[in-house]
């Protein structure tokens, strides 16, 4: 069977009725950020239900606007935490969800899409879904706005490893080691470590990074998840090059949603947050030294020197600065960033000391992040670099399946047939790939 048709298969048998689970073993409910890449893979298929699974992410949205990153639905007690969360008691309705967001992609997808149905001559019904779901992005963001700004910058803070995607990166092993981690969540590392499915063993994060990610749980759940309530000694506080390039991205998408609904005035609020924040970003988190972006601790006050892939998704956010773009691309491929490798691009670079070849994002390739930086590389009208890029991450697909991410030397690793794979590969293969 051709590449396109085990895709499309993959996301039908993940399918539960209008939403997709990320895989049907070990993530059996909906995650934020992965069903911004699942529908844009499933436009390509049907825009209808691309649009579904856009509106299927806010049956889980707060009544203060926050869009939790995972949205629990049906029976399957599998997965560990869940009824920990204690959502209920904060959210204001009935679904029971997660505390913490995650990346916020969806506005920048909500605007492919209402895009992918002008190119087919269907831009009513693209217009039809943007008034489905404005005020649900508007409220989102606006929550991040007001929740997460960091200071006067354009930067939006994480207050989870969980919150950007990138669960155990070291990127986050200065802030983490700070935490103290109570009995409870000590605990409650424990049981996950029991209830963890074996398939995943030795692909997984450690019991110490458990508990310390439990640990915060805990902490903000103390603080009703609201940043005003949190306790000054809160440890982890980063401002994340990810998060923020993909925050910046999806305002210039909301702009142009709201411009497409007369809402100009809003249009021109997120235009100037999106300018914010590039701004903010070239000022507190480019590194003259190393000549690339770096997350920023905002609890110790200084640069995370850590080289991650997520240096690279700052192409995403539209720099301004073009010359800065082709830098950024060139560090890339400069064997001495440790990026340059066989298969690329690893979570980790090779070059670092936290570098494990097989351990989630602590080495291994992920799609995720590989699309994000194919989209900044061609927005820059880096053509060769995206093209490279783009065939490198069809080939692993092709060669190892569609595995939750892949070692550099193309092996598959993690959960196969994985939903965010799969719609990645379509995404990829309608762009001409
Ligand atoms: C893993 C990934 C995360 C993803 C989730 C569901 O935790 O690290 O990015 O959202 O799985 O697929």
């Amino acid at each position: 069977m051709e590449l396109w048709d085990r895709a499309a298969d993959i996301l039908r048998g993940n399918d539960r009725g209008g939403w997709t689970v990320p895989s049907a073993d070990v993530y059996p409910y909906q995650w934020l950020w992965d069903s911004g890449f699942i529908a844009e893979g499933l436009a390509a298929l049907d825009l209808e239900r691309a649009f579904k699974e856009i509106e299927s992410v806010f049956r889980g949205q707060w009544k203060n606007g926050m869009v939790p990153h995972i949205r629990f639905e049906g029976g399957d007690t599998r997965f560990y935490p869940r009824g920990e969360w204690d959502s209920r008691r904060h959210s204001g309705i009935e679904h029971e969800t997660s505390g913490i967001t995650q990346t916020p992609i969806l506005a920048d997808t909500a605007h492919r899409l209402y895009q992918m149905s002008s190119e087919k001559g269907e831009a009513d019904s693209g217009v039809g879904f943007l008034e489905r779901v404005y005020d649900r992005l508007r409220g989102y963001h606006l929550w991040l706005w007001h929740q997460r700004k960091f200071e006067d910058t354009g930067l939006l803070v994480t207050l989870h490893p969980d919150e950007n995607g990138m669960d155990d990166s070291p990127m986050w092993d200065g802030p983490m080691s700070r935490v103290k981690v109570s009995e409870e969540a000590g605990e409650m590392a424990e049981e996950k470590m029991r209830t963890e499915p074996d398939t995943l063993s030795g692909n997984r994060p450690s019991e110490d990074f458990y508990a310390k990610n439990y640990e915060l749980m805990v902490e903000l759940k103390t603080a009703g998840y609201d940043t005003r309530s949190l306790d000054e000694d809160y440890q982890f506080r980063v401002l994340d090059v990810l998060f923020n390039s993909v925050w910046a991205k999806s305002n210039r998408g909301l702009a142009k949603i709201a411009s497409v609904l007369g809402e100009e005035e809003d249009s021109r609020l997120f235009l100037s947050w999106a300018d914010d924040t590039v701004k903010s970003m070239d000022d507190i988190m480019w590194d003259p030294e190393s000549r690339i972006y770096h997350d920023y601790d905002t609890a110790a006050g200084r640069r995370i020197k850590v080289r991650t892939v997520g240096s690279f998704t700052a192409l995403f956010s539209g720099l301004e600065d073009k010359k800065r773009a082709a830098e950024v691309a060139r560090s890339l491929e400069d064997p001495a960033n440790g990026f340059a490798t066989e298969y690329m691009i690893p979570s980790t670079s090779t070059m670092e000391e936290s570098y494990d070849e097989g351990r989630f994002w602590r080495g291994p390739i992920w799609p995720f992040t590989n699309y994000i930086i194919c989209e900044g590389l061609r927005e820059n009208g880096l053509e060769r670099e995206y093209a490279g890029l783009r065939d490198q991450t069809l080939e692993l697909a092709g060669r190892s399946g569609f595995r939750e991410c892949f070692t550099i030397g193309g092996a598959g690793t993690g959960v196969g047939c994985f939903s965010a794979t799969a719609a990645i590969v379509l995404s990829l293969l309608s762009q001409g790939g």
